[in-house]
């Protein structure tokens, strides 16, 4: 496959609806065909037999490590796990080099970075599909999970009313980056100074999405139909006493679900921290599908990689 035909998976935002609605479609697809299945079973099709994976991590991971870690072998191709500290990377070899030699052994590589600069340069410049581990900027295989929850809890997506609660951080940015694509509605709450980046919402708002900032989150979750928390200190903040204190009234609670609709959904990406930006009662409740939301994440990345390798 040559350089300009590659199919990065960076951002939600440069990829297609028709594109997004396809993987979402397989994400159903691969996760319903292999019900029952031992989870170390391969699928009954292997389309990427013979493929192999570079996994690289500036940051800690759970989910996002095993997740493409046991899709690929599930798919029947396999996958090499490093942190970028044990490459030459973390010894100053550049992010170019690091491209062009991964290329040269694997067929697609998946970063988590701190700079989503780093994310953009390693796609330039490799010459197999970079795919978004999440970085400072987005999350966008995390999103592709939440939406493939949604539906599967029977909610179509369009004109479906999401309010997320928060930091303004990058899986915020990942929602706003697919409101136009999928056609929900999206609220987003957060105090002062932690809001998303304009520039971005106004693309976004550009492109058809519909998309409201409203400050109080009491008035920003009334009738919303699904509420997403994510935790007030991201990897790589620093300034955690300050947010504690600054994000400290926009925790999901029973009164905040009390005002959303009656069978209102809370997604979290996960790691949660009960206490702080929702409480136990609400993630641990019965309108909480944080569990099915984290397991989905091997399901929709067995659609990106697909998608990414032409399978
Ligand atoms: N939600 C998510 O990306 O989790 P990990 O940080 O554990 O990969
Ligand atoms: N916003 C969080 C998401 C973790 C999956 C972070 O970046 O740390």
């Amino acid at each position: 496959m040559s350089k300009s035909h590659t199919k990065h998976f960076l951002s939600l935002a440069d990829i297609s609806k028709e594109a997004l609605r396809e993987i979402l479609d397989e994400a159903h697809r691969c996760k319903k065909a292999r019900a029952g299945l031992p989870k170390g079973a391969v699928d009954a099709n292997t389309p990427l037999s013979g493929h192999i994976l570079a996994m690289l991590f500036e940051k800690s991971s759970t989910r996002t490590r095993f997740s493409f870690e046991v899709g690929m072998s599930q798919l029947g191709g396999s996958s090499i796990s490093t942190s970028s500290n044990d490459m030459q990377l973390g010894r100053g070899e550049s992010i170019e080099d690091t491209a062009k030699v991964l290329s040269r052994f694997v067929d697609a590589i998946m970063l988590r970075a701190n700079d989503h600069n780093s994310l953009v340069a390693l796609a330039q410049n490799a010459t197999v599909p970079v795919i978004n581990g999440l970085t400072d900027y987005n999350h966008p295989c995390q999103i592709m999970a939440d939406l493939m929850t949604l539906e599967e809890k029977g909610r179509a997506l369009k004109n479906l009313r999401l309010c997320w609660v928060g930091d303004g951080n990058n899986v915020a940015m990942s929602f706003i980056n697919a409101a136009a694509k999928f056609g929900y509605q999206l609220v987003i709450s957060t105090p002062d100074g932690y809001g998303p980046s304009g520039q971005m919402v106004d693309r976004a708002r550009g492109e058809g999405a519909h998309i409201e900032l409203i400050h109080d989150p009491v008035k920003a979750c009334t009738f919303a139909d699904v509420v997403i928390a994510d935790t007030w200190v991201s990897m790589g903040d620093t300034d955690i006493e300050q947010r504690m204190r600054d994000l400290g009234d926009w925790q999901v609670n029973d009164d905040l679900m009390e005002v959303a609709a009656n069978d209102a959904l809370f997604l979290h990406c996960l790691p949660a921290h009960k206490g702080e930006e929702v409480t136990a009662s609400v993630i641990d409740g019965a309108a909480s599908v944080v569990f099915d939301e984290a397991e989905n994440r091997l399901h929709a990345q067995k659609a990106i990689l697909k998608w990414c390798l032409g399978k």
